[in-house]
């Protein structure tokens, strides 16, 4: 998990880059699977052949992925796989009669790549500032995140609803018959900090879809392929998506890798009236790509979550303890766990009961100042072990997220303190 600078500094790459390293740095066995795959075939265009890793990949993806003839396409990374995701959806709405659906609903506070089409799901104001007139502005919707929005006298189970029936709110707005899919990270990582939702919502969710006949796709570029105790986070919130992306851990930063997986009757839809998915790259379903992947899968699946040897668990429950940090408890699902820090005028706005929004924030904090800043959490699930710290808002409010950390042993942090632009000044030491 080390990485080292042309000084011969050691840096510990805590969070596996972008939430990526799933199986840290060197792994021997994927190593090897990616020189046997070099030695019989490192590509050939997927418009004429398959291989055999795609083939296998994608067979496991599926069976993983659970529901009966799903089918998986694969891309080099998460923007391409919900660029992938968004076209799938709108070819199926075309195939079926209703080209009148064009309307895509996110959520604020959401990452889903940095594409033009990607990035105009993404309610990432920093990101998608500079490019705004290049983009789509499909409605969003609240991120179900009860640190910011559950009110004092509100049950968790209350908040869920009424967080995903806000989604309801808006498809009366601009007309079922308009809307295509709605499109939520299901755990947030990149813009708020390795988020789960509140259990019951995603369920909701799944149910209002259903109802006004709009696609669900999550997008488990970061939480997916076994980071949050189960391959996919969505297990754990007892709905299936239409659509589901994933990349980063999928070939654990071995191969650049992402995947879009499609439920049986999407794939039928397209083919049955068009005969084929009318797109494509030049890398889709790499072979030596894939093979990465699935040398990562196997490893996953003997190694990871719920996997013998796996230290996830016991790790997160010693962070948890305090014992390592200056700052406790932590919030996340399992693999993927976050500290959300917060300055005492954010803790005293937040007693006094009113919704804390992010732009509130920004006007508060001067934009290049040094902060040290103290610490507001909410329990979870253990998290991994060790952890990098991120900014998530740009001035005020950071996120710290941990992954990837079965392999950290000794990792420890000394001090947080933060530049205005996020960067950590001071990380991890043994
Ligand atoms: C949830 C999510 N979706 C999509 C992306 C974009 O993936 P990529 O950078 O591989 O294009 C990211 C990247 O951080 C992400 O976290």
């Amino acid at each position: 998990m080390y990485l080292y600078d042309a000084d011969g500094n050691q840096y510990l790459d805590g969070s596996g880059g972008a939430a990526v390293s799933c199986l840290g740095h060197g792994h021997p066995g994927v190593i090897a699977a990616i020189k046997a795959q070099l030695d019989r075939l490192a590509y050939a265009h997927t418009a004429f052949f398959t291989n055999e890793p795609q083939e296998r990949l994608a067979g496991d993806l599926a069976d993983r992925f659970g529901p009966r003839d799903s089918r998986v396409y694969f891309l080099s990374g998460g923007s391409e796989a919900n660029e992938t995701a968004l076209k799938l959806v709108r070819q199926y709405w075309v195939a079926h009669g209703q080209a009148g659906k064009g309307i895509i609903i996110s959520r604020n506070q959401s990452y889903h790549g940095n594409t033009l089409g990607a990035l105009s799901l993404s309610g990432n104001p920093q990101r998608r500032e500079l490019y705004g007139p290049l983009l789509k502005n499909w409605p969003k919707t609240e991120p179900c995140y009860e640190y910011r929005h559950r009110q004092r006298d509100e049950s968790s189970e209350g908040y869920a609803l009424r967080s995903a029936d806000s989604l309801e709110q808006l498809i009366t707005e601009h007309g079922a018959e308009n809307i295509a899919a709605f499109f939520a990270e299901t755990v947030v990582g990149a813009t708020l900090g390795a988020v789960p939702a509140v259990p019951g919502y995603f369920r909701r969710i799944r149910e209002i879809c259903d109802q006004h006949d709009i696609l669900l796709v999550l997008d488990e570029v970061m939480s997916g392929s076994g980071r949050t105790g189960s391959y996919f986070a969505f297990e754990q919130e007892g709905v299936v998506p239409d659509i589901v992306t994933i990349a980063k851990g999928l070939a654990g930063g071995y191969q650049p890798l992402g995947a879009a997986i499609v439920r049986g009757f999407v794939h039928d839809g397209i083919v049955d009236a068009s005969g084929a998915f009318s797109h494509g790259h030049t890398y889709v379903g790499h072979a030596t790509a894939c093979a990465a992947g699935l040398a990562v899968s196997d490893i996953v699946r003997r190694e990871g979550p719920g996997g013998e040897g796996c230290r996830v668990r016991s790790r997160g429950c010693s962070l948890r303890s305090g014992r390592h940090l200056p700052i406790t408890p932590m919030w996340g699902m399992s693999g993927a766990g976050g500290i959300l820090l917060v300055s005492n005028w954010c803790k005293t706005v937040r007693r006094k009961n009113r919704p804390l929004r992010m732009w509130d924030c920004r006007k508060r904090s001067g934009a290049s100042r040094w902060r040290r800043v103290s610490c507001v959490t909410r329990p979870a699930a253990p998290p991994m072990a060790g952890m990098v710290l991120t900014s998530c808002w740009r001035h005020h409010t950071y996120v710290a997220t941990a992954t990837s950390m079965s392999w950290c042993r000794r990792s420890r942090i000394h001090s947080t303190r933060f530049h205005s632009d996020g960067v950590v000044s001071s990380l991890a030491q043994d």
